[in-house]
């Protein structure tokens, strides 16, 4: 994480001190760092720039979709992935063009199909056969072809957290190998439909290469089995799901060291060097849909400590921000760090770190051995940019927290705390 980073024992996004945003902006507090997003789709991007394979780079948007961090790879070159109307809506306003913009998802609406057909977008990412015929139907009526990839579920374990695998047999996303086959032929048949590509995305947070190798090598031998039946696939696209570090992310001699079960951390680069090989002998342009690995390490959640309380069992830091503002704890039982701002030699203590709101899973980090902490001590949950404040909530009527950018010694708030009279009922 090379743009948080510690410096005489405090915490620091790019130049500025984690505590001076916290002081500034108040906590909770999102803090990202563009540098951090620029060198992630940089690395990615780098290793297909020198390939020479034509491809596009599409942002899964879901990750983190505001605005300012929308438009900022816009202009970088991305495209985007989107997986509703309300997320083809923002690709378009925050400057996505219709040429680089794909729509995935198992459940789209008639009313979200006729938009995206409307707005030229280049790709449906398709994902059953009742879909298929829903989307010609509408595009029969709009006089106009619309052009659709096919999501092929190959039943392909990722090795990720069983919530956020999709490439396998009892997952609800794309089309079972056995039937690809028919899928491919009628579709075939209709007369609005363009097939022009092939997908699959096969989970996320995925560590290694080898399920990527694996991806790509079925889907070569899918579009030779297609190609044979007269199609003409133009694109290729394996999804996103690249895994980043959530553990000792941060280490430092008040930090003690976490066991990671995870022994191989492929960088961002890897995973697409890994596949540009057996890439480049199918000549398709390629689509890749990173989210998590373009934004997950720029950002940080500031919080504040309100409370110490031991418990008969255990001790609870009880602060802040919590479940409405990172839900991925609670939902994944996933581990992020938790740095104070200012690194203090006190020894260690075991502790539930938890926030206000009022289940028993609203917690940050459970038995997680830190520093001691006091009343009023800041902290930052790390590697919260991506899914963060993207599945926030208002839930007992909380509200979402604020966003600042920083950039070297310059800082933005990108978006403002939201304010009760905001709160909708
Ligand atoms: N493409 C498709 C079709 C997807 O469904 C997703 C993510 C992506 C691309 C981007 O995957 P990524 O590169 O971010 O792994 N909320 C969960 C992650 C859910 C991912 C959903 N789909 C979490 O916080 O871990």
């Amino acid at each position: 994480m090379n743009h948080f980073y510690i410096k005489e024992n405090r915490l620091y996004a790019e130049n500025f001190l984690v505590d001076d945003l916290a002081k500034e902006f108040g906590t909770p507090l999102y803090i990202y760092s563009k540098n951090q997003i620029l060198k992630n789709y940089r690395e990615i991007s780098q290793p297909l720039v020198n390939s020479k394979l034509d491809y596009i780079n599409c942002y899964a948007i879901k990750a983190n979709s505001n605005p300012e961090i929308l438009r900022l790879l816009a202009e970088e070159g991305a495209g985007a992935e989107v997986s509703s109307g309300g997320e083809l809506y923002l690709a378009l306003k925050f400057g996505y063009l219709r040429n680089k913009i794909t729509f995935t998802g198992v459940g789209k609406t008639d009313e979200e199909i006729k938009y995206a057909l409307k707005e030229n977008i280049f790709n449906f990412t398709v994902e059953s056969l009742q879909e298929i015929n829903v989307i010609s139907q509408i595009a029969h009526s709009l006089g106009i072809i619309a052009r659709i990839s096919i999501r092929v579920n190959p039943d392909i374990d990722a090795k990720t957290h069983p919530y956020i695998t999709t490439g396998m047999k009892e997952n609800k996303f794309g089309i079972d190998s056995k039937d690809i086959i028919d899928v491919f032929q009628t579709a075939n048949r209709l007369p609005n439909i363009d097939i022009i590509g092939i997908h699959s995305h096969i989970g996320s947070q995925i560590t290694e290469v080898q399920p990527y190798i694996d991806s790509v090598k079925y889907l070569g031998e899918l579009i030779d089995k297609v190609e044979k039946m007269g199609l003409n696939i133009r694109y290729l696209n394996f999804g996103g799901g690249f895994g980043v570090r959530y553990k000792n992310v941060l280490t430092h001699r008040y930090i003690p060291t976490e066991p990671d079960e995870i022994s191989y951390y492929a960088s961002l680069g890897e995973h697409v060097e890994s596949v540009i090989k057996l890439l480049s002998k199918f000549n398709k342009k390629l689509i890749i849909e990173p989210g998590r690995s373009l934004v997950a390490n720029a950002g940080i959640l500031a919080g504040k400590i309100l409370y110490t309380k031991q418990g008969e069992l255990k001790k609870f830091i009880i602060t802040d921000t919590g479940m409405n503002d990172l839900m991925r704890p609670c939902l994944y039982q996933a581990y992020h760090q938790v740095v104070p701002t200012v690194l203090k030699d006190t020894g260690y203590e075991t502790v539930d770190i938890v926030g206000p709101v009022c289940e028993t899973s609203d917690f940050l980090a459970t038995r997680r051995s830190i520093q001691k902490l006091e009343r009023g001590d800041m902290f930052a949950v790390l590697t919260t940019g991506a899914y963060g404040y993207s599945l926030s909530s208002n839930y007992n009527a909380r509200l979402r927290p604020a966003e600042v950018l920083v950039d070297g010694n310059k800082h933005q708030l990108i978006r403002e705390r939201e304010k009760v009279e905001e709160l909708h009922y």
